[in-house]
C-alpha cells in the first residue's frame, strides 16, 4: 500500500434524494473513498448511482421501524460497520441526535446562506421571504439544526422569475463544487475548527 492509499480517509454518505450531491463527490478522488451509501429510503435512485460505482449502498427505511430511536441505533450500526473517519449529509432529510452527530465529524451541505432559512425547505423559504440573493453552505453538524461551524458559502442571485425548481437548480449547481472541495479538505486534514469558526489550513 503506498502511504497516500493508507492515509485515505473513509468517507460515508448519507441522503433521502435523487443523490445529485452524491454523484459529485463520486466524480472527485477526495483524497478519500466513498466506502457506503445510506439511505433513508428503500428504494431511493441514488441507492442505484452508487452500487453502478461499486460503492456499497444501503437502505435503512425508517417506516420499517418503531421509533425514531430504533431506527437510528440501526443507522449507527449500518454507519459504523463502515468504519467512517467522516459521515457526510448529501440531502438527508431527517434529524440526527446530538450523539449520532458527535461520534464522527460530520458535513452538512444545505440549499442557503446559513443562519438564514434552515431546515427542510430553505429554497421555498428564501423565495417567499423576497431575498435577491441566496446561496448554498457546507458546515459541520451539531446537534441544533443547521447551526454548526461553516466550511464554505457560495451565493447564488434570486431572479425575478424563479420558481422553488429553478433557484435549487442553480443553488446545486453551486452545491455540487462546494461539498466535493470541502470534503476534499476534510480528507486532506485542512479544516481545524475553532469556536465557531472553520480555518482553512494551508
Ligand atoms: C440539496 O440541495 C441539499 O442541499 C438539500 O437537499 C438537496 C439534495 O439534493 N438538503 C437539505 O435541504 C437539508 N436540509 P440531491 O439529492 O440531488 O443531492
Amino acid at each position: 500500500m503506498t502511504p497516500a492509499s493508507s492515509a485515505a480517509k473513509r468517507v460515508v454518505v448519507l441522503l433521502s434524494g435523487a443523490g445529485s450531491n452524491l454523484q459529485a463527490l463520486l466524480e472527485r478522488s477526495l483524497g478519500g473513498q466513498v466506502v457506503r451509501v445510506v439511505s433513508d429510503q428503500l428504494g431511493a435512485g441514488a441507492l442505484d448511482l452508487a452500487r453502478a460505482r461499486n460503492v456499497e449502498a444501503v437502505a435503512v427505511d425508517r417506516r420499517e421501524f418503531a421509533d425514531r430511536q430504533a431506527w437510528e441505533k440501526a443507522l449507527r450500526e449500518v454507519v459504523t460497520e463502515a468504519a467512517p473517519d467522516v459521515v457526510v449529509l448529501a440531502g438527508f432529510m431527517r434529524i440526527l441526535s446530538g450523539a449520532f452527530v458527535s461520534r464522527w465529524p460530520t458535513l452538512n451541505v444545505h440549499p442557503s446562506l446559513l443562519p438564514a432559512f434552515p431546515g427542510a425547505h430553505a429554497v421555498a423559504d428564501a423565495l417567499r421571504h423576497g431575498v435577491k440573493v441566496t446561496g448554498a453552505t457546507v458546515h459541520f453538524v451539531v446537534e441544533q439544526v443547521d447551526a454548526g461551524p461553516i466550511v464554505a458559502q457560495e451565493s447564488v442571485a434570486v431572479r425575478s422569475n424563479d420558481t422553488i425548481e429553478t433557484l435549487h437548480a442553480r443553488i446545486k449547481a453551486v452545491e455540487h463544487r462546494l461539498l466535493p472541495d470541502s470534503v476534499t479538505l476534510f480528507c486532506h486534514d485542512r479544516l481545524a475548527i475553532d469556536g465557531r469558526r472553520v480555518r482553512i489550513l494551508p
